[in-house]
């Protein structure tokens, strides 16, 4: 099984939406981080049209619409985009659904404003992956995206660290710090114009807010 592969059905999708939104915690953190991904998008400038990728059951599609933008939601899944489809009476345009991977986006260069990342490149081991997705969300926007990371600095992420010893495994959670992040980008051709930390120090999850460079 690769990553990606246990959202491909209705059973984790409908998992997948009550997980968020079980218990005061989790919903918490889901308002907190719904307001962390506003203001990089804020920290982006103008924007009208966004893609959301991956979109998975729509967590973000509030905030998208409160902004009043037209959104693309995409995800590698089916099951997972449809189960956000309970999103869509918000806008007055309703998103459009495209299935695909963050790793071939089927648009043409600058097609739209701006890109949503969310939850994704944390997933991935190697910077080359998250650069290559980063690269594609350069292509296709013409200002710039949002991307959430991991960040290595984190308490939490030093946590997930010692349990990870403690029990001998591999976890599928990846994390580098800020300037590590911050290079990546620039190597795909985004400058990082701010970071916004759902709580700097504690928590693992950080949004950047990632301009296109001026000679992309
Ligand atoms: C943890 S969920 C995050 C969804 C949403 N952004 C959020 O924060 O709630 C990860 C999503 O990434 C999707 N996914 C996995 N690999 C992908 C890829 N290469 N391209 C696009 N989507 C992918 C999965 O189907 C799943 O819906």
């Amino acid at each position: 099984m690769t990553y990606g592969d246990k959202y491909k059905s209705y059973t984790y999708a409908a998992y997948y939406v009550g997980k968020h939104e079980k218990g005061m915690g989790r919903r918490l953190s889901t308002w907190r981080e719904r307001r962390v991904v506003a203001a990089a998008l804020r920290a982006l400038g103008p924007v009208t049209t966004v893609l959301d990728i991956p979109s998975g059951t729509g967590r973000f599609l509030p905030v998208l619409a409160q902004f009043r933008m037209h959104v693309i939601a995409s995800d590698l899944s089916t099951e997972m985009l449809q189960a956000g489809h309970i999103h869509y009476d918000r806008f007055v345009h309703p998103p459009r659904p495209v299935v695909a991977s963050a790793f071939q986006i089927p648009m043409a260069d600058e097609s739209v404003d701006a890109a949503l990342c969310s939850r994704l490149v944390h997933h991935f081991a190697l910077p080359e992956q998250r650069i290559a997705v980063m690269r594609e969300l350069a292509r296709i926007c013409r200002v710039g995206a949002v991307v959430t990371f991991f960040d290595a600095a984190s308490l939490k992420h030093r946590r997930r660290l010692r349990r990870r010893m403690r029990r001998g495994k591999v976890g599928n959670r990846h994390a580098v710090t800020r300037r590590e992040f911050a290079d990546e980008a620039e190597e795909a051709g985004l400058s990082c114009v701010s970071m916004h930390a759902l709580l700097r120090f504690h928590s693992e999850l950080t949004a950047a807010a990632l301009v296109k460079r001026d000679d992309q």
